[in-house]
């Protein structure tokens, strides 16, 4: 008898890997997916613990499928409510118990048991956790992917931070760094691009840390060179990278390798160097720009795109003057600021002299209104240009599709629906802050065939 599952993600584009990995494991169960958590036979909220008040959102969606699953009791039907990703790992037993009508927890190292942690599940009739690291590679005791992917296809390389910014809770939830072996990646690899992926992004929480071993040690430069070797792969992207690990031979790839596009998402956190130094960020605001200044000589044309915290402890207007000029200096494509959040366990959270609330807020609409300033600027300077765009799915409008420009911009186009999947020469006719508007060039015979099979 086939069940439902329906699956919620927050958080980071690991989470959303991560969710099509658990719905692949619990498929061989008979669970196909819901499109709702109303009515389905299992609900997996996976989880994020990145900032504010993570935990709490949490138990209240708890809440609300407890009235669910009461409901469902009451007719007589079983309901299974399962909690994975970080917030999972850091509750652990604590959210059993705050939340006992949930059946399992279950941290990122460990939902290749799922299957497992269902059949304990249903013969305990009560809530089983397992936020172990176990030993053995998550990534080996996983099934082969049950659903076909989109034209852009997510693929976990690298998992975990050995870095230990004072700020982030990353290396608690996510554990050690862990790189998979390349024939693993690429035999992923070439099953998705046969499947119907176009584009790659590799993924890890530390992506450029990846490391290998190919005969001597490989870094991502090299397995970026390995893929790009794939027939039908046209483009390849990574996320996220720290700027320590931006070594020569992934800014020569930048240079080389036609597929791998002209973006890069290199997160700084602040300009001030005494704020990278509490931060434990292990690089200063000039050896950051080194490494821009690197890229940029390899790539011309790259686009940049940052992370930013407002309101480390300590922070003072001259910090924060310090990330303003930054921003300015950088010209970014894209960024994303955050006020900094005190995560429970992390070195940061007891440090004297925390921002008060509303400098924060204040600081943040600051750097937001220069981010965007930036971005529309950035968007404007494409308008009358000829880029390739990859269609990756259909528009808010009847008629029309959304794809990227190798920028990473999104570009919303009237276009048939045959070229989903596909790739086009499109002119950049508008622009706006997050978007930009394009027209096909010419006639259906100038599209690009092939690239998808
Ligand atoms: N508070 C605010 N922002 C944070 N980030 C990570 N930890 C925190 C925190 N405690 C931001 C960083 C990181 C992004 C994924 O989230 O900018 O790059
Ligand atoms: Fe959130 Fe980080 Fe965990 Fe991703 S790895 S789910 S961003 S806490």
């Amino acid at each position: 008898m086939t069940k439902t599952l329906f699956i919620r993600t927050y958080g980071c584009q690991m989470n959303v890997y991560d969710s099509a990995r658990m719905a692949d494991v619990l498929a061989p169960l008979g669970y196909s997916p819901a499109l709702s958590p109303a009515g389905a036979d299992m609900v997996v909220i996976n989880t994020c613990h990145i900032r504010e008040k993570a935990a709490e959102k949490v138990y209240s969606e708890l809440g609300r499928l407890r009235l669910e699953k009461e409901a469902r009791t009451a007719r007589g039907e079983r309901m299974t409510i399962a909690v994975a990703g970080c917030v999972a790992q850091a509750e652990g037993e604590e959210m059993l118990a705050r939340a006992p009508w949930v059946d399992i927890v279950v941290g990122p190292q460990a939902y290749h048991r799922l299957p497992e942690l269902v059949a304990r599940a249903t013969r305990a009739g009560g809530g089983v956790l397992d936020t172990e690291f176990p030993a053995e590679s998550k990534f080996d005791a996983l099934p082969e992917e049950s659903v076909a992917p989109g034209p852009s296809a997510f693929l976990t390389v690298q998992e975990g931070c050995d870095k230990f910014c004072t700020f982030c809770v990353v290396p608690y939830t996510r554990g050690a760094e862990f790189s998979r072996p390349a024939t693993a990646i690429e035999a992923e690899a070439r099953r998705l691009v046969r499947r119907g992926a176009v584009e790659l992004v590799l993924l890890g929480q530390n992506v450029n840390a990846w490391h290998g071993d190919d005969g001597a040690t490989v870094g991502l430069g090299g397995l970026l060179r390995r893929l790009a070797t794939i027939p039908g792969l046209a483009r390849l992207r990574y996320t996220t990278s720290h700027p320590r690990d931006m070594d020569d031979a992934l800014i020569a790839a930048h240079g080389d390798l036609p597929q791998l596009m002209p973006y890069l998402h290199l997160p700084v956190q602040s300009g001030s160097d005494s704020i990278l130094a509490a931060m434990n960020r292990g690089h200063r605001a000039a050896d950051y720009l080194a490494v821009i200044g690197r890229l940029r000589r390899a790539r011309p044309d790259i686009a940049l795109a940052s992370d930013f915290i407002v309101g480390f402890p300590g922070e003072s207007d001259d910090d924060f003057r310090a990330t303003l000029a930054l921003v300015e200096e950088i010209g970014y494509a894209q960024a994303y600021s955050f006020k900094y959040s005190p995560r429970p366990g992390t070195p940061a959270a007891a440090l004297p002299l925390q921002v008060p609330g509303d400098e924060k807020e204040a600081r943040l609409a600051a750097l937001q209104a220069a981010i965007v300033r930036g971005q529309t600027e950035f968007n404007a300077a494409s308008v009358g240009r000829m880029v390739e765009v990859l269609f990756e799915r259909d528009g808010r409008h009847a008629g029309q599709l959304i794809g990227r420009t190798p920028h990473n911009q999104s570009v919303y186009v009237a276009a048939p629906p045959a070229l989903a999947g596909r790739i086009a020469q499109v002119r950049l006719v508008a622009a706006s802050e997050r978007s930009l508007a394009g027209e096909l060039a010419g006639a259906p015979a100038l599209y690009l065939e092939g690239v998808a099979g």
